[in-house]
């Protein structure tokens, strides 16, 4: 990438901000490259198997295209297995259309290999019943984009280091994505939330999204039979601790410490826009600033207490203040950070009033362990990459600016897509990205699985509190403006309603 255009990047954020991002590498303008397309016979009709297997061994990032239909989705673990390269792209709820879920909710997960086979294990949601199996041939586009730095690594049997565990603080510290590889079994994994010990010798990942798997044959994985998740915190001492659970039900598969060489990789492509002490006071930045570039599309990561960074999974901006969501972390052993506790989800939400609360349930059953809140200091970052907005639609459905074909041309070439949501007569916006993208015809359905209700503080214009009988919902919102929600049971699968309403969107690419 050439300065010309790492300038020109530069001073799109500064027009549309008004604020300067700090440039701090061109890299952080690169768009997502189309390393290889296989067919469903696992030829490379396009780009190369090698390229993509050596991209992924040295920490890239990897979203993948269903070739046929154009259905783009994140991935959640990639895994190198001899020539080929397979996935577990695991965030879908089943659908009746593209802009609609069905009835009896279940979860579809993809084990996505480049010979051509993809495995599909289904489960109805908030239980441990199979909802079918089946294997079938899809031709795929794998995209990349690789990480900028290796901060650290080891070579499992001694803790050897190559590296700075410093490097790695501090790019957990000033928000980074981290990456580990584990090159002895070809793993590759974006940790979901990372901790730094308080004594800052040690930095411990989680990744939470893992499905138990068996060797199909020489060019497949697939999911086993009875399948289970494994929780896995990796650590900078080499060490992975893994705890196994049931698909959908409290039930614990056991668990297991390994060491592995791990190679950490980082990217810096973001910035501190906003610091507030655990009053709720400013410290750096601003909270306007904030507010703007999470509007603009940027993504959003917290550093909250001093030591854990974390992407939310959902944002709202309500009255002006700011609330990360954050549903992706597993409860760790309070004693030791490396290890788990027993199968507790740890949910939390951060208000930029300076307001934590906390809800700890057990996974795959509604027991809760605990609830508070509490006051916290928290460093607010946003992305530095480029954020275009191509599309807005009324909540009617029709086109306020940009177009649907940006958006599709977009999802067809890899990007991120982002969209923030206005429902009439609501005092919130709220900003999701998308776990997965359907195309119909010239409108696109965009699917969020994350989500947890929540309900006001009671006296409170900016804050939330978990509901008292929580529910997953799920969301599909499309370019018609309409918004499909399927609303689960925490912890069972009793459906609390399926309906839909209508919003305004403005949809961003990246
Ligand atoms: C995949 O590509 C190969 C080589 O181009 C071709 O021979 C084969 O027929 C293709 N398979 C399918 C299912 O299109
Ligand atoms: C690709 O296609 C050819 C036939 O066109 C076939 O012999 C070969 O086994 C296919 N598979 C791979 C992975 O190249
Ligand atoms: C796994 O399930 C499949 C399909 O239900 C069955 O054919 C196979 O025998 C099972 N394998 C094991 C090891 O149970």
């Amino acid at each position: 990438m050439n300065d010309i255009r790492c300038l020109f990047v530069g001073l799109i954020l500064l027009g549309v901000l008004k604020t300067g991002y700090s440039e701090k590498s061109c890299s952080c303008n690169n768009k997502w490259k189309l390393v290889a397309t296989t067919n469903e016979t696992g030829n490379v009709t396009q780009g190369s198997k090698t390229e993509l297997i050596q991209a992924v061994l040295n920490g890239a990032e990897l979203r993948i295209q269903l070739a046929s239909s154009g259905y783009l989705t994140s991935v959640q673990n990639i895994q190198v297995l001899n020539d080929n390269v397979c996935v577990q792209a695991l965030f879908h709820i089943s659908k009746a259309s593209y802009d609609a879920f069905q009835e009896n909710a279940y979860w579809w997960f993809l084990y996505v290999c480049s010979s051509g086979r993809t495995n599909i294990a289904r489960y109805y949601v908030g239980e441990y019943v199979s909802a079918g199996r089946s294997e079938v041939d899809y031709a795929i586009k794998w995209f990349i984009r690789p990480m900028q730095n290796v901060a650290l690594e080891q070579t499992g049997e001694n803790s050897v280091m190559s590296g700075n565990i410093v490097d790695l603080i501090n790019d957990v510290e000033s928000g980074s994505d981290v990456r580990i590889v584990s090159s002895r079994n070809g793993y590759s994994v974006e940790m979901d939330s990372v901790e730094v010990s308080t004594d800052r010798s040690l930095v411990v990942g989680q990744s939470v999204f893992y499905i138990s798997t068996t060797v199909d044959d020489a060019s497949n994985y697939k999911f086993e039979n009875n399948s289970y998740w494994w929780f896995t915190n990796w650590a900078t001492d080499s060490t992975v601790h893994a705890s196994f659970w049931n698909i959908g039900e409290h039930v614990s598969r056991g668990n297991n410490v390994y060491k592995f060489p791990i190679k950490w990789y980082t990217e810096s492509c973001w910035q501190l826009a906003y610091q507030h002490d655990a009053s709720g006071n400013q410290v750096q930045g601003s909270l306007e600033f904030l507010r703007s570039a999470i509007k603009a599309g940027h993504r959003l990561k917290i550093v909250y207490g001093d030591r854990t960074s974390v992407e939310p999974d959902d944002i709202n901006i309500r009255n002006g203040h700011v609330t990360a969501f954050i549903f992706r972390m597993i409860g760790k052993n309070p004693q030791n950070i490396k290890a788990f506790d027993n199968g507790v989800w740890d949910w939390r939400m951060i208000t930029t009033t300076g307001t934590e609360t906390t809800l700890k349930v057990n996974y795959g059953e509604y027991i809760e362990q605990g609830r508070s809140n509490s006051n916290i200091e928290a460093k607010w970052f946003v992305d530095t990459r480029h954020w275009k907005q191509v599309l807005v639609n009324s909540n009617t459905g029709s086109i306020i600016s940009g177009s649907k074909s940006d958006l599709i041309e977009a999802i067809n070439a890899g990007s991120r897509v982002r969209y923030l949501l206005e429902f009439p007569g609501k005092d919130t916006v709220a900003i999701k990205e998308a776990d997965n993208l359907a195309i119909s015809g010239n409108n696109v359905g965009a699917m969020h699985v994350r989500s947890v209700s929540k309900g006001s503080a009671h006296g409170n214009n900016y804050e939330y509190r978990f509901a008292v009988e929580p529910y997953f919902y799920f969301t599909i919102s499309s370019t018609t403006g309409k918004v499909d929600m399927s609303r689960w049971t925490v912890g069972n699968h009793q459906n609390r309603g399926h309906s839909n309403s209508q919003a305004k969107i403005k949809w961003f690419v990246n």
